[in-house]
């Protein structure tokens, strides 16, 4: 870090707090300041250029800058920079991104919720679901599930609904009544000789005895990505959702889909839900909604929770929920273009193309020493960093394997996601085909370099 006086990195460690960073070691190593984007490149302030290869935090997917977005935000804030939705208020741009995720939706939904991040809409969700339970006098569901490594955000109820017990820690969270089940990681947790329809249906087992041992007449929901990101980019083996949805009906438990990542093509279909056979009673989006040009969520919900909704409102008089920026009209109006933009990309089909693309360039890297397990869906895609692949040894965590690949792509020009010694692109959307064989190369001398760095540790 430059410690020179007044230079941008001091600036930084003397006065700001950054997420998920170590914060001892952020005041010794300074920040990384992204200066400027370009499509899916970013640039620090030195002028290094490195590529994205997970759109930021899974959600610019039409990269770094856009001229055509800002000038419909500008336009909007000068017409009207401000409303709410609350007491009867509307604006248009709410009104017409509504109807929008209404006829775009994976399955018939009825109203749409707005909120500002990906936490808030499961925060809200997670209300619903408690609401609607009450509603329709079961008033004691009010347990909710969700899987382990599952990440859903970090308000103090969307975090407990995480299933990643770091992010629990010293906070004295998770809240009691969240339960988490298994999670179906395939690669890493099947038995020797079973496949993976075996293994759903041992995932779905998992569930039921959780749900039995809890009570099913306690469950209010159960909440899951198609495609858990944060957790490691991990698809769900065939069968999957299938089986978990069939345990979910046996005991009437909602099922909340968070298409927080996997909405709007990442799954290579416009919805995880699509691609994974989910019909969920509400779903969760954010993200990629509004292309993280701004920060807009929403939470849909089906007619059953809709109904229940109305019913509150002439009991209580009132739906008494509520956040000040909720369906801000620059963010809708901004979603609004974004979808527009979607159109014109034709984007399921672009994120199959780039999907097809990212697979092919990574394959080779397959039989990479350090690599030990490839798969993905659509353009997700995670990648298993294992001492001994075909017998699945994972390496000791000491070796730090995982953050070593990640500052050597850095040196590269690289920005991955790694999580543990797992490796996860989401890259944008407007990712070129060039620039994605330009990753599998980058990627590829990282590997190298750490190959050699461990070799040269255990000859030492
Ligand atoms: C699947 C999923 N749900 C929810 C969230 C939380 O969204 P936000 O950070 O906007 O609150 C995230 C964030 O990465 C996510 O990946």
């Amino acid at each position: 870090m430059s410690t020179i006086a007044n230079s941008i990195e001091a600036r930084d460690v003397a006065s700001l707090v950054h997420m998920q960073t170590n914060l001892r070691l952020h005041q010794k190593e300074g920040p990384l300041v992204i200066a400027r984007g370009e499509g899916c490149r970013v640039f620090d302030d030195s002028g290094k250029e490195y590529i994205d290869t997970v759109a930021g935090l899974w959600c610019a997917s039409l990269g770094f800058g856009s001229e055509r977005l800002a000038r419909v935000a500008y336009e909007q804030m000068k017409k009207l920079g401000y409303y709410h939705l609350y007491r009867h208020r509307s604006t248009e741009p709410a009104i017409e991104l509504a109807e929008w995720l209404l006829k775009i939706a994976p399955v018939p939904m009825a109203r749409v919720v707005f909120q500002c991040s990906g936490s808030e809409a499961n925060d809200t969700a997670i209300k619903l679901a408690w609401y609607y339970w009450n509603a329709v006098g079961q008033p004691q569901r009010t347990k909710i599930i969700a899987r382990q490594m599952g990440y859903h955000g970090n308000t103090c109820a969307a975090v407990s609904l995480s299933g990643k017990p770091d992010m629990h820690a010293g906070f004295g969270l998770p809240f009691a009544n969240f339960k988490h089940t298994e999670f179906p990681h395939y690669y890493r947790r099947h038995e020797p000789g079973e496949t993976e329809e075996q293994f759903s249906g041992r995932m779905a087992e998992a569930l039921e005895r959780l749900i039995e041992a809890e009570g099913p007449d306690t469950i209010a929901a159960f909440f899951a990505e198609p495609v858990m990101g944060a957790g490691g980019g991990i698809v769900p083996p065939q069968g999957y959702f299938a089986k978990i949805q069939a345990a979910l009906r046996k005991y009437d438990i909602l099922f909340v889909a968070d298409e927080v990542i996997c909405g709007f093509a990442r799954t290579g279909e416009m919805w995880g839900c699509q691609t994974f056979g989910i019909r969920p009673d509400m779903m969760t989006s954010a993200k990629q909604l509004s292309a993280a040009m701004q920060p807009i969520s929403a939470v849909l919900v089906n007619a059953r929770i809709h109904d229940a909704m109305l019913a509150q409102s002439d009991r209580y008089g009132n739906f008494a929920h509520g956040f000040t920026y909720a369906g801000h009209p620059v963010a809708a109006a901004v979603a609004l273009e974004v979808q527009k933009i979607y159109a014109e990309l034709d984007i399921v089909a672009r994120a199959k193309r780039l999907g097809a693309a990212l697979q092919a360039a990574l394959e080779p890297l397959r039989r990479h020493p350090l690599v030990g397990d490839m798969r993905g869906v659509g353009f997700i895609h995670g990648l298993e960093l294992m001492r001994d692949g075909a017998t699945r040894i994972p390496f000791d965590p000491a070796l730090k394997v995982g953050a070593r690949v990640d500052a050597a792509a850095a040196r590269h020009g690289l920005i991955l996601r790694v999580i543990g010694d797992r490796i996860v692109f989401a890259p944008p959307l407007v990712m070129e085909e060039e620039e994605i064989g330009e990753v599998g190369a980058r990627l590829g001398r990282a590997l190298d370099e750490v190959a050699g760095e461990l070799k040269a540790g255990a000859a030492a």
